[in-house]
């Protein structure tokens, strides 16, 4: 297959508004491609709106549009949203999660049950309900985690919730086999955003850093070149957890 040109292509972005998704958004915008923005709390509306019209001044399309993704109803309204405004679905990019950094012996049941229900119930959802509708050659890619190659304590709900998407993206790849459709994951490292900060334990930033080869956390600019690349020339990777890291984790 060619590599493939942006322009016009319609691409959903869940998480879309801010940070990582954020600059996925407007990159992809850049290049031509029509982006449905989604987000999900009234506290990220505002930024919904500045990606929106930044898409929009760097020569894409796009719109806003709020679901709360843990349900499949609002997964099923949001994708036929997109289709029904622009006719067709060339890439899902899933940037939604959640995470806290708690030992076992102090994640709560209702911290468990919403962490399946964000990072893992709604990425197989999202992955399903996209395949349904996405067009042949498009592209599907979750954003899962470092830690999925990592040994260590105080995540074990969230990587543990990141994990099945591994499976999912292997199982849908395949089910998807001739129509050069790619179904793949991106691991980025401890990555420079509020996310990381929340989770993050007294002195885990600086062995974060310590690290990884930039001596820095993972930066959103380091992600968003590989989400590009596989919408565009990578379309070749499919089934696969590609680990963006500088080093902090392989295997
Ligand atoms: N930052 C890191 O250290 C790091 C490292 C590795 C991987 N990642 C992954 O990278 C992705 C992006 O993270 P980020 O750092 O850019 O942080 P982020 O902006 O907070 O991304 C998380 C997104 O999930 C959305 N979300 C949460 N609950 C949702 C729900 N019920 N329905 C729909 N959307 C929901 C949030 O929207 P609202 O805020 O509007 O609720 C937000 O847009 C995540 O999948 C994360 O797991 C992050």
């Amino acid at each position: 297959m060619p590599e493939q040109n942006l322009q016009g292509k319609v691409v959903l972005v869940a998480g879309g508004a801010k940070n990582l998704g954020g600059l996925i958004s407007r990159t992809l915008a850049a290049d031509g491609a029509r982006i449905a923005v989604h987000y999900n709390s009234d506290a990220t509306k505002a930024a919904a709106a500045d990606t929106v019209a930044a898409c929009i001044a760097a020569g894409g399309e796009a719109f806003a549009i709020q679901a709360d993704l843990t349900s499949v109803a609002e997964i099923r309204r949001v994708l036929d949203a997109v289709t029904g405004r622009w006719g067709s679905l060339y890439a899902c990019v899933n940037t939604t999660g959640m995470a806290v950094g708690h030992p076992m012996t102090e994640v709560t049941e209702e911290e468990f049950d919403r962490h399946f229900a964000i990072n893992t119930k709604a990425a197989f959802f999202i992955m399903a309900e996209a395949a349904r509708r996405i067009e042949d050659g498009g592209k599907i890619v979750n954003l899962v985690s470092s830690l999925l190659a990592a040994y260590t304590g105080r995540y074990s709900v969230y990587a543990g919730s990141k994990a099945p998407l591994e499976h999912f993206t292997r199982a849908l790849s395949k089910e998807l086999f001739g129509r050069s459709v790619s179904v793949n994951n991106i691991a980025p490292g401890p990555m420079d955003t509020p996310f990381f900060w929340d989770a993050a334990a007294p002195g885990e930033p600086e062995f974060s850093k310590s690290m990884s080869t930039s001596g820095e956390l993972t930066k959103i600019e380091d992600i968003v070149p590989w989400v590009r690349f596989l919408l565009t020339g990578g379309w070749f990777a499919n089934g696969q957890t590609l680990f963006v890291n500088g080093g902090f984790s392989t295997r």
